[in-house]
């Protein structure tokens, strides 16, 4: 790899994720002052006004601004080979993913990016597993606060736990308080997230490789809904259960370790609250998958979402007031692991900031690239296609997280 080479590029850094991982680079880079890095995109008057926005004058001068276009492959291996580690914030992911990974193997440039998509990180680590080993490129997908919280989270309860866990149950608290939570959630949610979210219920593979290796006692599914801790659960289609249990398929082969089972739910305070959103749910996979309708709601997001969606940033007094935390439940055997676990331990992973969803991402997938930089020796020696629990378990990525934004506490 050659030394002259930038420290990080973040491509796609004018969206609206890459800008949240533009500030948290130059809130970093004031600390580490070694850091060297550039932004990449296709709009060079995005790109600049981006900076512009997050840097002092004198920032400004040390940031490398790279045009690069997802359906131009030569411009993605410019952009890769220019840097030791590309940050891809430029999605939906199963549009503008795939060409960054490749190039960034063939430039050997380790990889990182924020998706949560499902079928984009099956097909990276079915296609793209051998040849990134052979390159010796880390190529680590799901860096966001998407997965990030429970799967690093079932890894600190183990560590926390003293024992052996047989299961973890996750339950994610997401909602708005405040004066936002009584308003119509207008313009709230991303237009690409939302493309690539009817996308996967449209197409998402029914026959995905299965990493959940069933022991005894198995964890079952609780159903459609469930009480617990006083809220109303629901099991939550997200990437992140995919993603725990790659983590744990992968130390179960490398360690052969006894891997962890894993659940989750989104929970909220609110029978109708719910309620609803298990019909809205229903209906939409309906739509998608039974009358094939899905390019229709892609066609015509503003309608189809009652205005919810939006084209532009999401309404920033909202976001403001969206909590973002995780439970984690984890049973298990301090002592030797035989019949029905005999202990509990309950983690709770949230966020602290502005605006939980994108700084926290932002902040994670910063700490994921720095942690390359600097800790590559206490991660897997050779390259792949990782989760982040894979990449980071010998790490002191957590404790990092910690002193940040992201909590991770037992309580
Ligand atoms: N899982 C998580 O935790 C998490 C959190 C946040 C975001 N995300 C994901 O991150 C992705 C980005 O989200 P966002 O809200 O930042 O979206 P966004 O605001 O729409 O930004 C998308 C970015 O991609 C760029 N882009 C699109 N097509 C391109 C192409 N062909 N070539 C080069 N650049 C291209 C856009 O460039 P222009 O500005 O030139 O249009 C823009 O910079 C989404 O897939 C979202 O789901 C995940």
């Amino acid at each position: 790899m050659s030394p002259a080479r930038l420290d990080v590029v973040i491509f796609g850094a004018s969206g609206y994720t890459g800008r949240f991982v533009i500030k948290e680079l130059v809130r970093i880079s004031r600390h580490q002052r070694w850091l060297r890095w550039g932004v990449a995109g296709r709009s060079q008057v995005k790109l600049d006004i981006a900076v512009q926005s997050a840097c002092s004058p004198d920032e400004r001068k040390f940031v490398r601004v790279i045009t690069a276009d997802a359906d131009d492959e030569s411009s993605l291996r410019l952009m890769c080979a220019a840097t030791k580690v590309v940050i891809n914030c430029c999605g939906p992911y199963y549009q503008c993913g795939e060409a960054v990974v490749r190039a960034a193997i063939d430039t050997t440039t380790h990889y990182l990016d924020v998706c949560s998509e499902p079928t984009f990180l099956e097909l990276v680590w079915v296609k793209y597993e051998v040849a990134a080993r052979k390159a010796g490129v880390l190529v680590i997908n799901a860096c966001g606060l998407g997965c990030v919280p429970v799967d690093l989270g079932v890894l600190y309860l183990e560590q926390c736990f003293n024992g052996t866990l047989n299961s973890v149950e996750a339950y994610l608290v997401s909602q708005p308080s405040g004066e936002t939570y009584k308003r119509w959630p207008a313009n709230v949610l991303k237009y690409s997230t939302y493309e690539a979210a009817i996308y996967e219920i449209a197409n998402g593979s029914k026959t995905r490789q299965s990493c959940s290796l069933k022991f005894e006692p198995e964890l079952k599914p609780r159903g459609l809904l469930h009480k617990r801790f006083n809220r109303w659960c629901k099991p939550y289609p997200g990437a992140d259960e995919a993603v725990v249990n790659r983590t744990q398929h992968y130390f179960y082969k490398e360690n052969n370790k006894r891997p962890v089972q894993f659940k989750r739910y989104h929970s909220s305070p609110f029978f109708l609250d719910s309620i609803l959103a298990l019909i809205g749910s229903i209906i939409l996979w309906m739509i998608c998958r039974v009358f094939c309708m899905s390019k229709f709601l892609i066609r015509h997001p503003r309608l189809c979402s009652l205005g919810i969606v939006t084209y532009g940033d999401p309404d920033e007094s909202f976001m403001r007031q969206l909590s973002f935390e995780h439970t984690l439940v984890g049973v298990g055997w301090k002592g030797e692991p035989r019949g029905q676990p005999t202990d509990e331990i309950i983690a709770r992973v949230y966020t602290v900031g502005d605006n939980a969803p994108y700084e926290g991402t932002a902040v994670v997938v910063v700490h994921c690239a720095i942690t390359i930089l600097t800790a590559r020796d206490k991660m897997p020696s050779y390259g792949g296609v990782f989760t982040p629990g894979a990449a980071f378990k010998n790490t002191d990525l957590i404790q990092k997280l910690n002193e940040d934004k992201l909590k991770f506490e037992i309580i």
